[in-house]
């Protein structure tokens, strides 16, 4: 099998070009006109409806939420296509198996055990939070997330002292997704945080958006929204979870360790080699924001760093 080369990886080189044609994409366009652009009706799969309670402040900004339509035909999901617009275009045909299993184990997990989405659903009333996304190609979103925090899921397996870290690994069918010569990187997708940030109650186990079950394209049935990171530590279609001592490999890292660190923190402080992690485009208006450490959640999670150099643990 031919993996491409890590300096060759598209993610990154397609960067500056896509956050240019999205800004071109955007400008000027209405809502409508892009929700037009954006999925054709066929391409979409199938969503149910999702009843969710509001919830306030630090689990919901304030901030204009970015149109369904760009949330979901705007996307990194390398399974589907290495374009931004692919995955809108191919995850709607995958059939999402049923039921869909997720199995928690490890040496940290006193009680590891396989559990049914629909189980792993009973275990907290169902939450839309409203969260600021930064992708580290440094543009952002604003979406309804639906699901409760991570911590209800993991509190199931019992952690043990050996909890250090949690694992967490993308479902993966080579019938149905790119292979990994096609993506340029390794497949299952995996990624991780250390034990605290996935017990921290903005870590999102999430089942939908905008009042519906999530769109294949977004990581169908069950992923992982971490809204202080970077959007590539928010793993999608999840159906393994490992309570482990060591820190984790992850994907990007694997890839380039010089430009995708474990820890991933939004941070405008610490350019990523090749572009500035400064100013983000808001999809959909004119003018840069300023990009906020830790995506505007440093109340939340700064804590969590104070013992480290944020420099050296990019
Ligand atoms: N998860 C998997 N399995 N595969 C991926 O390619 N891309 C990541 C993350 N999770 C990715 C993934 C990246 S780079 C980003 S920015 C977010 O998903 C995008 O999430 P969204 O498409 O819902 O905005």
């Amino acid at each position: 099998m031919i993996i491409r080369k890590q300096p060759d990886l598209r993610y990154s080189d397609v960067t500056p070009q896509d956050v240019y044609l999205n800004r071109r994409r955007f400008l000027g366009v209405s809502a409508a006109a892009a929700a037009a652009l954006a999925v054709p009706r066929s391409a979409q799969a199938a969503t149910t409806k999702l009843n969710a309670a509001k919830t306030q402040p630090p689990f919901s900004v304030s901030e204009k939420e970015t149109p369904f339509s760009t949330i979901s035909g705007y996307n990194n999901f390398y399974e589907f296509g290495t374009g931004k617009e692919d995955p809108a275009q191919l995850a709607p045909k995958w059939r999402v198996p049923d039921p869909w299993q997720v199995r928690i184990e490890g040496p940290g997990a006193d009680k590891p055990q396989t559990m049914d989405l629909n189980a792993i659903m009973k275990l907290a009333p169902l939450e839309e939070r409203i969260y600021r996304h930064r992708c580290v190609e440094a543009w952002s979103i604003v979406v309804p997330w639906i699901g409760f925090s991570l911590s209800a899921l993991l509190k199931v397996a019992a952690p043990n002292s050996k909890a250090k870290y949690v694992a967490f690994t993308s479902y993966y069918d080579g019938k149905a997704m790119l292979s990994q010569g096609e993506a340029g990187i390794r497949f299952p997708y995996v990624e991780g945080l250390r034990l605290d940030e996935a017990m921290n109650s903005l870590t999102m186990l999430c089942m939908g958006l905008y009042g519906q079950t999530l769109p294949n394209q977004n990581g169908a049935p069950l992923r992982i929204v971490v809204p202080w990171k970077y959007g590539f530590k928010s793993i999608k279609s999840i159906n393994k979870i490992s309570l482990v001592e060591n820190q984790p490999p992850t994907t990007w890292n694997i890839a380039n360790s010089r430009e995708y660190g474990f820890y991933s923190n939004v941070n405008p402080e610490v350019d990523h080699p090749r572009w500035s992690q400064a100013t983000e485009n808001r999809l959909g208006e004119l003018s840069r924001r300023k990009t906020l450490k830790f995506n505007g959640y440093g109340d939340q999670v700064a804590g969590m760093y104070a013992f480290m150099d944020l420099r050296k643990n990019y």
